[in-house]
């Protein structure tokens, strides 16, 4: 992964700024490498500006929780992330190397085929729908990628992937068709196909939005079990504010396609600086802080 020059100089090693980040958790921690470094990002649809120079940063093993009305461009950061939306401009760093652009004879240039295709291996991405692949059975769900992607043989994937389905409570459900299963079930799939890829992002795109209430706290739990055991860097969209507030090292509030205030969970859900912040979590505020 090292054959481009590094664009950015981490002053510290990963283990170091691993390190920094768990001695401050809940704190930005400048000095720690950023795992996602996200600079004067523009994306428009049409004459609509969806992020507008948006600058933001994730450090390696932060948990940072979205959080912003409808339409701010929220998932849209996801997904030009996943590389599933190009940008008009700006620069995306993933893991110290360019996203949407490569170097070529010293030169950034946007980015090739192949380049993606690597840089989509550092991140896995759940999204609201599951979208799980509705003819293949739970386990073949989650074979497919690691065995046509990484070129795992069917056996190695398939102990991966029995792997992530004991992870996720959902061993006894490998044979079965994805219609078969709950909505809370379907997501704990997903969540457990992501993980096979073994990816160091795991970006959640309100992974909880689309299930009845009685089936949101299965999957929640299966998140928390993920950010309290895994190192992994997590970078979720929730409506969810009490589990934003558990989970998180960092809430940010995006309005508009920028962020707008982001601090940590105890401040920005107790004391919120910004207006529009504190309109958009009035409701929220009153229950979460029991008035
Ligand atoms: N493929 C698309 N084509 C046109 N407009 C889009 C597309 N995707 C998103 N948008 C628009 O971009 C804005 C931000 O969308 P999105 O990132 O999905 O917001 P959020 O996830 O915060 O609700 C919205 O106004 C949405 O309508
Ligand atoms: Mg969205």
């Amino acid at each position: 992964m090292n054959d481009a020059p590094q664009p950015t100089a981490p002053a510290a090693t990963s283990a170091d700024a691993t390190a920094d980040i768990r001695a401050a958790k809940g704190a930005a921690s400048p000095s720690a490498e950023p795992i996602i470094k996200m600079e004067k990002v523009v994306k428009r649809f049409g004459d609509a500006v969806v992020l507008d120079g948006l600058d933001f940063e994730v450090a390696k093993g932060e948990k940072v929780t979205i959080i912003g009305p409808s339409g701010s461009g929220k998932s849209t950061v996801l997904r030009i992330l996943m590389t599933l939306e190009t940008i008009d401009d700006g620069l995306i760093y993933v893991a110290g190397k360019p996203l949407w652009h490569e170097f070529h004879n010293g030169r950034l240039v946007p980015a090739s085929e192949g380049h993606l295709r690597a840089m989509r291996k550092e991140m896995g991405m759940v999204f609201q729908q599951f979208n799980l692949f509705p003819h293949m059975t739970v386990l073949r769900n989650i074979t497919e990628s690691p065995m046509h992607v990484l070129g795992l043989s069917r056996e190695k994937a398939r102990k991966r992937a029995h792997k992530y389905l004991d992870l996720v409570g959902m061993t006894d459900h490998a044979e079965k068709f994805p219609s078969q299963l709950s909505g809370g079930q379907q997501q704990r799939v997903a969540i457990a196909r992501a993980l096979a890829m073994h990816p160091n992002i795991m970006l959640f795109d309100e992974p909880t939005s689309a299930l009845d209430p009685e089936l949101v706290g299965e999957v929640l739990n299966v998140i928390q079990r993920l950010s309290e055991e895994h190192d992994l860097t997590m970078l979720l969209v929730t409506h969810e504010m009490a589990f934003a507030r558990q989970i998180s090292d960092r809430v940010c509030f995006f309005d508009k396609g920028v962020i707008v205030e982001q601090a940590p969970p105890e401040e920005i859900f107790s004391e919120p600086r910004e207006e529009r912040t504190r309109e958009f979590l009035k409701g929220f505020l009153d229950t979460l802080n029991g008035h």
